[in-house]
């Protein structure tokens, strides 16, 4: 008998067939999203799932699903994913480091642009029928090129967002728990700055740093109140890195010039209080969504899933320490 496995959401015909190849699949091909109880329902008589970040898969699911051997995330960031509790449990955990890293840097400076330029607000001026003429003081904003990009949390996507800065001639800041050693930051022309004195700094300050308990509400009232009045922010790392409500009195009240955000606190809910405001450029979790990348994204995972179950070591294992069931 072949071993099982659950595809949670829709995925790529390609990234199916890898995996009919070796396994026998139930597929979620309409995509509909499952509570916790259905999801652990579906997963409990599989030996493997292929899930998305929103899914959550923590202790409660993983009892009652015995058989579980490789849980392989969709995606790079695996703030769903109860680490501890999956080694705990004899379950191999993997995701897909790599093969997004360009496109949500290229992302990154899509929204950097979009926000310091106003673009979006542009576009609904535009399609709202307001637009007279063109004059000298029309919707001024703020250039890019030039500018300081703070950068926090410089892995690799970090560090690829500081290509591209380059290349707009920026002057680049970053913070990191590590700090890199002088020849990768001479390398990437980036200064190393403690968190603080960066958002003192930056013109423009992008997150891309995980999502851990460490890093919750990591920007607040606090943190806006020491960037310059004219800097931007921008989050395309997780929701609940930035206290939504606390940016959006901020923003608001004009104590920065603007944000852009692609992720969200209790996403896909949305604080309504985004919608409100003019000074934010807003997208739904799209950072990584080009074809290639998310097709990249599914199959990576769908060889994390194979090589764990065929008695390999997944190529992206994230627990290594674990003793996987058998
Ligand atoms: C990731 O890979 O973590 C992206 O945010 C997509 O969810």
């Amino acid at each position: 008998m072949k071993p099982r496995v659950l595809v949670s959401r829709e995925v790529f015909d390609e990234t199916l067939a890898m995996l009919g190849e070796h396994f026998d699949i139930e597929s979620n091909q309409a995509d509909i999203r499952r509570s916790s109880g259905e999801l652990a329902a579906a997963l409990a008589d599989k030996d493997g799932a292929v899930i998305s970040t929103s899914d959550r898969v923590d202790a409660a699911l993983l009892d009652q699903c015995p058989r579980l051997k490789i849980v392989a995330n969709v995606g790079v960031g695996y703030n769903n994913l109860d680490l501890p509790a999956i080694t705990a449990h004899g379950v191999m955990a993997t995701n897909t480091p790599g093969v997004l890293t360009d496109s949500v840097a290229d992302y990154t400076f899509g929204l950097v642009i979009a926000t310091c330029r106003r673009m979006t607000e542009g576009e609904h001026y535009l399609r709202e029928g307001q637009w007279k003429g063109t004059y000298l003081k029309q919707m001024l904003g703020m250039d890019v090129h030039g500018a300081t990009l703070g950068i926090i949390g410089f892995g690799r996507i970090g560090q690829t967002v500081a290509k591209r800065a380059r290349g707009f001639d920026m002057n680049i800041l970053y913070h990191n728990r590590q700090r890199l050693g002088p020849a990768e930051e001479a390398r990437h022309e980036a200064h190393y700055r403690g968190k603080n004195d960066l958002l003192r700094e930056a013109d423009i300050v992008v997150l891309l740093t995980p999502y851990t308990p460490e890093s919750h509400h990591m920007i607040g009232a606090a943190e806006i109140a020491l960037m310059k009045p004219t800097a931007v922010l921008i989050n395309v790392a997780r929701g609940g890195i930035v206290d939504d409500a606390g940016l959006i009195e901020a923003l608001a009240a004009q104590r920065i010039r603007g944000a852009g955000m692609d992720v969200y606190e209790n996403e896909p809910a949305l604080d309504p209080g985004f919608l409100r405001l003019k000074n934010v450029v807003l997208s739904p979790h799209l950072a990584s969504a080009s074809e290639p990348t998310r097709k990249a994204m599914a199959n990576t995972a769908a060889r994390n899933c194979i090589a764990a179950l065929t008695g390999s070591t997944p190529p992206n294992l994230l627990n290594p320490e674990v003793k996987p069931r058998r």
